[in-house]
């Protein structure tokens, strides 16, 4: 099955410094009748893998979502399905890809509430972990909450926030895929009746989503822009720190100013190491760092 890639689209995004007008490349057709039956049993293993271990680790809103958007375990779900339910609730739309998109790209899409997904799911010998991202990871742990209109905005105002950034060089570029990195991919959050999992990379891996909450070994550190922002992080390993945000309108609230003095009074400033505990850091976990 060919999955054919459509032209490049010239378009503006409205940017807080005028119109800029960017192209969005390489969205595919989901080429759903290609799936076989190894691919479906592949996304029906993982989904019952993962929400069996989520209820009580993720947070009430994705697992709300999950449900409401009618996702489900027995096969592959259609983007046309899923899109008819985002449309309602946030206006979001998913679009397939072949992969990992050119970061201008990317940044695009998301600041026209469109969200890149890879149509292909990965081998049964893969199970555990794959690399690049793949139709599971970007379905079950990105998609879900898209249906929440907090998350639905502030993901808006990221990709708008990258296309900005690139007028500002690859340090705020970093310094903003750092953000992408802590909050998006590996974000906890504090709900009334404890510490939940919002990030996509976290709840889709099953080690990961225990050991992020379970184990000694990494920090729990509130979350604050600035120190984010200059914080790296490991791609090998499960993450060294979390950082904890209270709501999604605090991240929200957070991101809102203008980058641009941000950028300007972070440029040269050192960065902290993934592990770092820092003293003005909010530490509701200082982790031993230890292997377990
Ligand atoms: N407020 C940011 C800016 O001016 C944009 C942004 C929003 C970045 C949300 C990240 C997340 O650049
Ligand atoms: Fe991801």
């Amino acid at each position: 099955m060919s999955a054919q890639p459509q032209p490049r689209r010239l378009e503006n995004v409205q940017t807080d410094r005028g119109s800029v007008p960017v192209y969005a490349t390489g969205t595919v057709e989901q080429p759903w009748d290609s799936y076989s039956a190894a691919d479906h049993d592949v996304w029906r293993r993982l989904y019952a893998r993962q929400r069996e271990i989520l209820p009580g680790r993720a947070c009430d809103a994705f697992l709300r979502a999950q449900d409401a958007m009618g996702m489900t375990p027995d096969r592959i779900p259609k983007f046309s399905d899923l899109n008819a339910a985002l449309g309602a609730a946030t206006g979001w739309q998913i679009v397939g890809v072949e992969g990992l998109l050119p970061e201008l790209d990317f940044f695009t899409h998301l600041a026209n509430r469109r969200f890149p997904v890879s149509w292909w799911i990965r081998r049964a010998d893969q199970i555990d972990y794959i690399e690049e991202p793949d139709l599971f990871h970007d379905l079950f742990g990105h998609v879900p909450l898209l249906m929440d209109p907090m998350f639905a905005d502030y993901l808006e105002a990221y990709g708008k926030g990258g296309v900005k950034a690139h007028g500002f060089g690859p340090e705020a570029l970093m310094q903003l895929a750092r953000l992408y990195w802590y909050t998006v991919e590996f974000g906890l959050i504090r709900q009334p009746d404890g510490l939940r999992i919002y990030g996509a990379g976290i709840v889709s891996s099953k080690g990961e989503s225990i050991h992020c909450l379970e184990s000694a070994a990494p920090n729990r550190i509130g979350f604050d822009l600035e120190r984010v922002m200059r914080t790296r992080y490991r791609i090998d390993t499960y993450q060294k720190t979390y950082f904890v945000i209270d709501s999604f309108e605090q991240l929200i609230e957070a991101t809102l100013p203008d980058f641009a003095p941000l950028y300007a009074r972070l440029a040269g400033q050192p960065e902290h190491a993934p592990e770092a505990v820092l003293p003005a850091d909010r530490v509701l976990h200082a982790g031993t760092q230890q292997a377990d």
